[in-house]
């Protein structure tokens, strides 16, 4: 399992372009599985996630060619061999289960495995076997697979959520596109990542309305036609090299980047005492009064606070002047990386979902241990700023959700380097 070695090298400057969203990636292509005409999406990012979401499509039959060095992606899923995903993929990326909706509408039955729990919870899917239960479908759990049908297709339906679920929000919005009649999804989630995925939708010829807000309409269609879609920018990479700067000094400009991806991130960025500039090419971050301000952080659902930035945000706290606490409030396990942080000398206490963070004067190098995606870049966030070497390991997490990493930090001025396992 390969490392990556960083040591603390002061101010960063330059420019770090920001790649597509892997959270819309995910869900763009077993949107594919919805047509038989092809799909292509461009701006895709180049993610071991993505070549997982990619071997599981092509288990099933569809044809998933990656083009221009993985930035464009060409699907096409009109002759289908399968309708199971397997639990040796599904196991390995929760996203896998976005399959379940598409396969339902299209053919009429799916067969996909329970996720099994990760290291930040235990992730179940009850939202979205319920929101494709309202659609008419028949699910039951057998054997850790969930057996879906809907012999006489399905049926539009009001249905609204008890949880705004993201993946639950994407599998009954692209399984309603096919019912017949209108489907209204209440107390949907509002993501970025699925405004981007009904665009695409909408571009295939699905009849779709509300996007953005809490409640989504659907007006069901007989079938949908091939599109061309670019992925949205990530807002979650975004708001992690937005950090890059906050923490080391310098100043940053984030190729891409847009202020409406990253709202109430950047609003507390602000509050810590770190200046952002939307220009031409992107968002430009800087720090020029030295050390941020502790500010406090509870995670919400589009547009709260990402939980998906939580981990990167605490290593910044970790430096602040003062005391910050940090609620995670949408996943039960979700502080993984603190003892990590506690080890290169941070003062973190954690009680349940919260953590109180006192800020030190300076971080220290540390060999440390990467446990899951955001953690691992909260990490080498901490590194980047930490006084002598930082070597964080099973660095295959990073890989899932940050493409050259080590390239766009060092394009920066930052002192890293890969080491790969002998
Ligand atoms: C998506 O996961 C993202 N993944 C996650 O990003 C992100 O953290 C999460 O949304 C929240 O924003 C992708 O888009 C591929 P949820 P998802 O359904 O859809 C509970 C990353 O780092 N829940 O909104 O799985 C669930 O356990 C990843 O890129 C149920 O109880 O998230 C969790 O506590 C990590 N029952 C909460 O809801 C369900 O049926 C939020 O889950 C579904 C979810």
């Amino acid at each position: 399992m390969d490392s990556i070695l960083v040591t603390g090298n002061g101010p960063l400057r330059g420019q770090i372009p920001i790649a597509g969203a892997k959270n819309a990636c995910l869900t763009l292509m077993p949107a594919t599985l919805l047509s038989e005409e092809p799909l292509t999406l461009t701006n895709a990012p180049r993610l071991s996630d993505i070549k997982t979401m990619t071997a599981l499509l092509q288990s099933l039959g569809a044809e998933v060619s990656s083009l221009q060095s993985g930035q464009v992606l060409a699907l096409s899923s009109h002759d289908l061999t399968s309708q199971t995903a397997d639990y040796e993929i599904v196991r390995k990326m929760r996203a896998s289960n976005l399959v379940l909706g598409p396969l339902l509408a299209r053919f009429g039955q799916a067969v996909v495995s329970l996720p099994g729990g990760c290291a930040i919870g235990a992730r179940p899917m009850d939202l979205h076997v319920e929101g494709l239960e309202a659609l008419g479908a028949e699910i039951e759990l057998k054997d850790g697979y969930l057996h879906a049908k809907a012999p006489k297709g399905l049926i539009g339906a009001v249905h609204e959520m008890r949880f705004a679920s993201v993946g639950a929000t994407e599998n009954i919005v692209m399984a309603a596109t096919l019912a017949k009649g209108s489907t209204v999804l209440k107390n949907a989630a509002r993501e970025p990542e699925i405004v981007d995925l009904v665009e695409c939708l909408r571009k295939m010829g699905a009849q779709i309305t509300g996007e953005g807000t809490s409640t989504i309409e659907i007006q069901g269609v007989e079938r949908l036609h091939g599109a061309t879609h670019q992925v949205v920018t990530d807002r979650i990479e975004l708001g992690t090299y937005m950090l890059a700067p906050a923490i080391c000094g310098g100043e940053v400009e984030l190729l891409g980047g847009r202020m409406n991806l990253v709202g109430a991130f950047a609003e507390k960025l602000t509050a810590a005492g770190v200046v952002i500039e939307e220009t031409k090419a992107g968002l430009k971050v800087s720090r020029p009064n030295g050390r941020v301000q502790a500010v406090d952080v509870v995670t919400e659902p589009f547009p709260g606070f990402p939980t998906d930035l939580q981990a990167q945000m605490m290593a910044l706290m970790c430096t602040a002047e003062g005391t910050s606490v940090l609620e995670e409030r949408i996943f039960e396990n979700r502080f993984m990386h603190a003892p990590e942080l506690v080890r290169m000398g941070a003062a973190i206490e954690v009680h349940g979902g919260t953590a109180t963070v006192t800020g030190v004067e300076q971080l220290k190098g540390a060999p440390v241990m990467a446990t899951d995606l955001r953690a691992s870049v909260s990490l080498i966030l901490a590194g980047l700023a930490a006084e002598g070497e930082t070597i964080v390991s099973r660095v295959y997490h990073l890989d899932r959700g940050y493409e050259q990493v080590v390239r766009k930090l060092e394009g920066v001025g930052a002192k890293i380097e890969r080491i790969k396992s002998q």
